[in-house]
């Protein structure tokens, strides 16, 4: 008798507390605040994936909000909050407050670090979703984006989480992009970035402080010009879109993986997914790949091949600019067309296939022109030096028309695009194979070039 009451009893503690664990509430709202220290309190996303509270990164006592994954082994934190303000003692507490923003404040009350909002709801929460996208909305609302007063979506630290948009809202001015961590257990800001830049075409860009270090080209419909590391993946479809009121980058899952991608505060952005066999996070892909994708290794004009040493060389019809530059592998000054142009009647253009589109920041666009329009548009003009198509879908669409230098241009054999060069008359209709000019070319520095072509 007794025994069986004490098992029901018992059974009924187990029941209450594995509701309490597996129904940990996922919203923050005026009577639920997530606390540090003496019972510690965490959200947890409605199916379990991701958790929010307080944590402390490596071997630093600094105490910081944060999410992770709840039911990984190696602990992944994907978003701080307060990266740039920790908390230094346990008494940390999270709170949302009227109109709708949440507040991060220290023994003393004091504000530490607080989320903004432009609109005003009656009762706010804030409820972290199973993509790992905490938001904050009205009690009452559903989970549409409309709804959102405010997203960690829109303010990444490090990580790029599957459905995260990456680049610029144009009405609002607001820029959405990844910084690194100082250093692995200093969550503040370090010193890269990877943002879209709007200049000219957008095109993703990783930087070191102001440097850029890293171009991934234009998006063509397919991927990002040339960039083997935005190939289509079984596992991710990478989704692009630019008109006049946004320009962003995404990635929707195709599988059930579970996925990130990191830039690391050593400036990679690593793909990583996660392997439960094993119980780690395994590469699946890092930009920069390779030496070709150092920015404008090569110089204006000067093409970069990962088959070849040196990688650099210049493109058919141009030679080094300066030669002995070249000599000692700085190919920074790039190449020059050995036949210059003089805005004669006659000049035309060459076709050089299998490209990484050069640099688009002061690139001439029109999303809607066909290859013909713009090539007439561009021979018209004298300081118009080469024409593309943009996208490659559909037999090709858009016409970039660039007026200065080439910039970064690689080969990319089976996925580069096909590029118009303008060249001088004499340059055109001669009967060389291009293999022999690309012998030619690559000859040139070692001063037989003009031997050769003579
Ligand atoms: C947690 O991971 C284990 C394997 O590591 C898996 O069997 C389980 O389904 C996962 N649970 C959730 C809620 O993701
Ligand atoms: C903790 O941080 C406060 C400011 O937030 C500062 O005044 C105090 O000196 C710090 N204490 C320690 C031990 O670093
Ligand atoms: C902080 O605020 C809470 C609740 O408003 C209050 O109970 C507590 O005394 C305050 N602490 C300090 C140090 O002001
Ligand atoms: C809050 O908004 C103001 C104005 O829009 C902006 O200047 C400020 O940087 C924002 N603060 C945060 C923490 O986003
Ligand atoms: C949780 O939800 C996310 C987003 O809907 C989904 O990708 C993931 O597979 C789900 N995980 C589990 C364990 O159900
Ligand atoms: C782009 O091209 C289309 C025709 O192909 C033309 O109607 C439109 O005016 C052009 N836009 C600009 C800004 O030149
Ligand atoms: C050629 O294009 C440049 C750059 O767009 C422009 O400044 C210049 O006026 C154009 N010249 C002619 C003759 O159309």
């Amino acid at each position: 008798m007794s025994s069986s009451s004490h098992c029901s009893l018992f059974s009924l503690f187990f029941f209450l507390l594995f509701h309490k664990i597996s129904w940990a509430a996922d919203t923050i709202t005026a009577t639920l605040s997530v606390k540090d220290g003496e019972g510690k309190t965490t959200i947890v996303s409605s199916n379990g994936t991701f958790e929010l509270g307080f944590f402390s990164p490596g071997k630093s006592e600094n105490r910081y909000v944060g999410i992770w994954y709840k039911n990984i082994s190696v602990t992944t934190v994907v978003w701080v909050a307060n990266r740039e303000t920790p908390l230094n003692t346990t008494s940390g507490i999270l709170k949302i407050i009227k109109p709708g923003i949440l507040v991060l404040l220290n023994e003393d009350n004091a504000t530490i670090w607080s989320t903004n909002t432009s609109r005003s709801v009656q009762n706010p929460i804030a409820q972290l979703l199973d993509s790992g996208n905490l938001v904050i909305k009205d009690a009452g609302d559903g989970n549409e984006e409309k709804n959102f007063l405010w997203q960690s979506f829109d303010y990444p630290t490090d990580t790029y989480l599957p459905g995260m948009k990456i680049g610029w809202n144009f009405v609002t001015g607001h820029e959405t992009f990844l910084s690194s961590w100082k250093s692995s257990e200093d969550p503040a800001t370090g010193e890269f970035k990877y943002s879209i830049n709007r200049n000219g075409y957008p095109q993703n860009f990783l930087k070191r402080g102001s440097v850029v270090r890293y171009r991934s080209g234009p998006w063509n419909g397919f991927q990002f010009s040339g960039s083997l590391n935005s190939r289509q993946s079984p596992f991710y479809e990478i989704g692009f879109v630019f008109n006049p009121r946004e320009a962003y980058f995404t990635n929707h899952l195709l599988q059930p993986v579970i996925t990130k991608a990191t830039l690391s505060w050593n400036g990679l952005l690593e793909r990583t997914t996660w392997v439960d066999r094993t119980q780690r996070w395994v590469l699946y892909l890092n930009v920069p790949t390779d030496t070709c994708d150092i920015y404008k290794l090569c110089g204006a004009y000067g093409k970069c091949n990962i088959q070849t040493s040196p990688v650099c060389g210049c493109l058919d019809k141009f030679v080094p600019k300066n030669e002995a530059d070249w000599l000692k592998a700085d190919w920074s000054s790039g190449c020059e067309r050995r036949t210059a142009l003089s805005c004669n009647e006659g000049e035309g253009f060459l076709k050089y296939s299998g490209i990484k589109l050069p640099d688009t920041q002061s690139v001439w666009f029109n999303q809607t022109m066909t290859l013909e329009e713009c090539k007439t548009r561009c021979l018209r003009n004298c300081s118009c030096m080469a024409y593309s198509n943009i996208e490659i879908r559909n037999g090709g669409t858009g016409c970039f028309m660039w007026f200065d230098e080439l910039l970064d241009i690689r080969l990319v054999p089976n996925e580069g695009q096909d590029i118009y060069i303008r060249v001088a008359a004499s340059e055109l209709g001669k009967s060389f194979a291009p293999i022999h000019l690309l012998v030619i070319s690559t000859l040139c520095f070692r001063t037989l070039c003009k031997v050769m072509i003579t």
